[in-house]
């Protein structure tokens, strides 16, 4: 269920994969070993709500039927600009009918064909009719990559509007070790959903933070809370597909972002002071901090070498008090605007967050419940409400946290606090 709107709100959608709902791929599968994986993929797509076509190249057919296909999706898969089945000039009808194209694998000599606007095969000629329109994850040795040649081809596709992925590194089909693996079907997916969001954050700057901290008290042990974390990652990934620029200070937790890109930077942090030392130098150039983590308000006040036995006559564990991140952060803050998360009592909901947002002078609140049936804590859902300087709700809802992230990231960032 997406949060309710009580401002001017786009329909947040529930998932990353709920992004691609009723949008129309056309899956665009080249020679490689890697075609099999294009199954998947196509599944993936269909799980998701998307409507599938394929198109084969006639090198994919050795490696892999449109039969396949056209049993994994329920549509039409052709691999020549001359089948008779189809009463339409199908390379035209299928570029106006598809939203995206995927070409997975993207083979070399595919992406320099494409690269040079030739028209071939049903494929090409499908492609040169959709300029700017599609997503290539490339599959080949690391030598073919790595040329010249498939760079400058690279650099023509994206200069022509489409999208060319990054691929993997690891063990390749030819027995090498090297960069050319085909991207992963779910970082396809998660790709293909950027490219058909509205660029909505395109040139914001943000900084997320998420989980817990920990804090040791000998070389082995320490103390945590139960933050999964999952808030501050699905914040990253709305922020993501949403076409923003993305960094994220986490301490541990039990979820990990699921884009293993170069768009979204990850720094790893232990305790709470770490984590306010790696905001501090991150914040400057940001138009938001979204302060997702649950920091522990306390650490021991000494951390001993080694390990305490139990026999020690040390039974109990004296602790210091922690500083308040966002309360540092906002007394040099400058132009970001900073959004906390206030767990509270389900019963002083709004009180609770209200005098957060004042102590720590922000610009607005997230307030969850902390404990209770409707409590966030290690849940996939929340309920919240955006509450903004001044003690106006701007926003409030029920949902999966993704719907919820994404719904946040709009009202903040279109609108001045
Ligand atoms: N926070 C912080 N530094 C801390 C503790 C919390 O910056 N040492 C931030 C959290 O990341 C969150 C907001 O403050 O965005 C509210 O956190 P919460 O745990 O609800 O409040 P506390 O200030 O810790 O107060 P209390 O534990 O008494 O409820």
């Amino acid at each position: 269920m997406s949060p309710r709107k009580t401002s001017e709100t786009p329909r947040a959608p529930s998932s990353p994969e709920g992004v691609l709902e009723g949008r129309k791929i056309l899956l665009i599968v080249t020679g490689g070993v890697a075609a099999y994986k294009a199954a998947t993929l196509a599944r993936l797509f269909v799980r998701a709500g998307a409507k599938v076509r394929t198109a084969l190249t006639d090198a994919a057919t050795h490696f892999i039927a449109p039969l396949t296909f056209e049993a994994l999706t329920g549509e039409r898969a052709l691999a020549s600009l001359w089948d008779r089945g189809l009463p339409e000039i199908a390379h035209i009808s299928w570029s106006e009918w598809a939203d995206l194209l995927v070409v997975a694998p993207a083979s070399a000599d595919f992406m320099a064909q494409a690269a040079s606007g030739e028209a071939g095969n049903f494929a090409l000629a499908t492609l040169l009719a959709s300029p700017g329109k599609a997503l290539f994850a490339p599959a080949m040795n690391s030598r073919m990559l790595s040329n010249p040649a498939t760079q400058a081809n690279i650099l023509r596709l994206r200069e022509q509007g489409h999208r060319v992925m990054s691929s993997g590194t690891g063990a390749l089909a030819c027995g090498d070790t090297g960069q050319g693996r085909m991207p992963e079907p779910g970082e396809i997916l998660f790709h293909a959903a950027r490219a058909l969001s509205p660029p909505r954050l395109a040139y914001k700057r943000l900084l997320i933070s998420g989980g817990s901290t920990l804090e040791p008290w000998d070389s082995i042990r320490f103390m945590a809370n139960r933050s999964s974390g999952l808030m501050g990652v699905e914040l990253a990934h709305a922020a993501w597909l949403m076409g923003a620029q993305a960094e994220l200070v986490l301490g541990p937790m039990a979820v990990e972002p699921r884009i293993k890109d170069m768009d979204l930077q990850v720094h790893r942090v232990g305790s709470t002071m770490d984590m306010l030392d790696a905001l501090q130098t991150r914040l400057k150039d940001k138009d938001a901090l979204f302060m997702a983590a649950a920091p522990a308000d306390f650490r021991p006040k000494e951390v001993v070498g080694g390990k305490i036995g139990k026999d020690s006559a040390r039974l109990t564990l004296p602790l210091a008090r922690n500083p308040d991140i966002l309360m540092e952060l906002s007394k040099g803050k400058d132009k970001a605007i900073l959004v906390g998360f206030a767990a509270n009592p389900a019963e002083s909901l709004l009180k609770g967050a209200l005098e957060k947002l004042q102590r720590k002078n922000l610009d607005y609140i997230v307030a969850n419940p902390a404990t209770g049936e409707s409590s966030s804590f290690a849940s996939p859902d929340t309920t919240f409400k955006l509450i903004k300087k001044g003690g106006r709700v701007a926003l409030s809802g029920t949902g999966s946290k993704f719907s919820a992230a994404w719904s946040i990231l709009v009202t903040v960032l279109g609108h001045k606090p």
